[in-house]
Formats: structure tokens, C-alpha cells, sequence
């Protein structure tokens, strides 16, 4: 995986499924990342090749749950992100996709208190001695390039510094949102204290945090790949120079949903986002979105 000038989908749960992916992808994306998933939750699936689809699908066993679908046609750039507070574990769970995908992410960023209340997520930013164990177990297994994600700590130094002991411990680039913990995501993302990571560390820094247009990929200066979340998810094609209309992305979305049978609980939270932005959910098309039970369903609206 090279990290030159890339523009970056985020990892979004619930989004960031593989027709997200590949319509990300489409508008110019070169590195796109799946939404987190868990490693306990990977390490119960089984790895299926889907003929139908031309698809590689995990599979929770026992159920006809995908919790990860890929394809060949995003080898190369897609990276699996991980949520997990166990080195083995997260192997475990590595190990399973590692023939499928380009690069291994592990969230250390994720707020919420399910990942908090796990030892995952933002929980790793204060255990620096777990993120080398997790970081340097994935590496020696793995063949996979291996990137983590984090946030901002309560000073710019604190963030240099943890961000040098994660550049040692071996990943191939280090993803910053700039933004702390306790912050909301309308407080301005800090592009400059992620500079100050750019300016400490020798490997490619992934600047991440309130990209909308795509001329906002180059106003965040200095920093090697700049990836993007929200200014995605309501408009993919935030990757091309020139814009489509939101309405035309989100088409392509639905179609692409229906090629890949994506689960219509990921399709629909990804359009109820798109309408929700540009929109309503109280008008007509919002309320059609909510009802469906299905993607044919969706597919009418
Ligand atoms: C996120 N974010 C996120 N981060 C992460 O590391 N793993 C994840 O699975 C998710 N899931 C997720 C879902 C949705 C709907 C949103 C909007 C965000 C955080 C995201 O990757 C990014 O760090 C922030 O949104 C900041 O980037 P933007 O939105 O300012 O470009």
C-alpha cells in the first residue's frame, strides 16, 4: 500500500460497506476503509466465496449474517478496520481477511461508550504498552500493511508523543482525526495540530476531519493522504474534481446496493443520512426510505 497523495474514504459503521465502498471508489477514492468491526464478532465467521456475487464473504455462523463483504476489484485499496483491546484476538480475527484485503486499521479513535466500556477505541489512547503489543503481534504475522487510527489527546504534545511511540511500534502510516475525545463533530477539526504530528513523524500522516469539498483535500497542507468521512457519505463524489448532484449519487448508490445485496439496514441508514443533509425525512422520499422492508422496496422510492 502507498501513501502519496491519496484521498481517503473514512471508516463509517454502517456506511462503509462494500457498494459505499466501490461507488467511493468510482468518483476517485484511492484508499477506502470498511466501517469497524469488532474483532469478537469476526472471529465467528467463516469465510465464503460468494459465486453468485463474484464476492468473499464473512459469514457469522450458524446465520446467514455478512458481517464483511469484498471483492477482487478493491483489493488493493480496501483496508479492514478493526475494533478490538486483545493482540491475539485481533490476529484472530486479521487472519481471517488478510488474503482479501489491502491493509489492517485498528480504531483507537471510537468514542462511544460500547467500544470505551470494551477497552476499544478511544480506551487505547492511554494504554500505550496494549497499542505496541496489538501493533507489533499484527505485524510480525501478518504480511498486511498496518495502520492505526486516533484522535487528538488534550495537548499537541501528548498527541506527538504517543503518536512516535505508535510510528515505532511499526505501522505503515498513522491516521489523525483532529479532533479530541469529548469533542462533538461540529467543533472544527484542528488541522493544525495534526501538522504537528505530520512535522514529528517520518511515515505518511492520513489528515482526517472536515473535508467537504474537494478543494479542502488540498487546503490541509502538509499532510501525505487526507481522508474524508461525512463530506463522503452526503456526497461520494466529493472525490472528483467535479461534483455530481447528490440526487445522481444517490442513485448510483441504490443501484450499486442492489448489484452487491447490501444489507437494507446499511442501505437505508446511508440514504437516510444522504436525505437527511440535503433534504428532509419528513418529506415524501424520507418517509418512502424509512418504510421500505427491503431493498426492491428502496429500490421504488
Ligand atoms: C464515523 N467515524 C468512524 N471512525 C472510525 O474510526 N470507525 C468507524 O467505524 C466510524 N464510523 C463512523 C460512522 C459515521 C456515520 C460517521 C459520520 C463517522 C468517524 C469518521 O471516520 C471520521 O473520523 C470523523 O467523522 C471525522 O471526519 P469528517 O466527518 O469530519 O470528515
Amino acid at each position: 500500500m502507498e501513501y502519496k497523495n491519496k484521498h481517503v474514504l473514512a471508516p463509517m459503521v454502517r456506511v462503509g460497506t462494500l457498494p459505499f465502498r466501490l461507488l467511493a471508489a468510482q468518483y476517485g477514492a484511492d484508499i477506502t476503509y470498511g466501517e469497524e468491526i469488532i474483532d469478537h464478532k469476526m472471529i465467528k465467521c467463516d469465510r465464503h466465496i460468494n459465486e453468485y456475487l463474484g464476492t468473499t464473504d464473512f459469514v457469522e455462523r450458524g446465520t446467514e449474517n455478512v458481517v464483511f463483504r469484498t471483492c477482487p476489484e478493491e483489493r488493493n485499496r480496501v483496508v479492514f478496520q478493526m475494533g478490538t483491546s486483545n493482540a491475539v484476538r485481533a490476529l484472530t480475527a486479521a487472519q481471517l481477511v488478510s488474503k482479501d484485503v489491502a491493509a489492517i486499521d485498528i480504531n483507537m479513535g471510537c468514542p462511544k461508550s460500547f467500544s470505551i466500556s470494551g477497552g476499544m477505541g478511544a480506551a487505547l489512547l492511554s494504554k500505550p504498552e496494549l497499542i505496541h503489543d496489538i501493533i507489533t503481534t499484527l505485524k510480525r504475522n501478518l504480511d498486511n500493511t498496518i495502520t492505526c487510527k486516533i484522535r487528538l489527546l488534550k495537548s499537541s504534545e501528548d498527541t506527538v508523543e504517543l503518536a512516535r511511540r505508535i510510528e515505532k511500534a511499526g505501522v505503515s502510516a498513522l491516521a489523525v482525526h483532529g479532533r479530541r475525545v469529548p469533542d462533538r463533530p461540529r467543533d472544527p477539526a484542528k488541522w493544525d495540530e495534526i501538522a504537528d504530528v505530520v512535522a514529528a513523524l517520518s511515515i505518511p500522516v492520513i489528515a482526517n476531519g472536515d473535508v467537504f469539498e474537494y478543494e479542502d483535500f488540498e487546503r490541509i497542507k502538509g499532510a501525505t493522504c487526507v481522508m474524508v468521512a461525512r463530506g463522503a457519505l452526503w456526497n461520494a463524489s466529493i472525490f472528483s474534481p467535479s461534483k455530481s448532484s447528490w440526487e445522481d449519487v444517490k442513485r448510483e448508490y441504490v443501484r450499486q446496493c442492489i448489484l452487491w445485496d447490501n444489507d437494507v439496514k446499511s442501505t437505508k441508514h446511508t440514504l437516510k443520512e444522504m436525505i437527511a443533509h440535503y433534504s428532509s425525512l419528513e418529506l415524501a422520499e424520507g418517509k418512502a426510505v424509512i418504510k421500505s422492508a427491503n431493498t426492491e422496496n428502496v429500490a421504488m422510492v
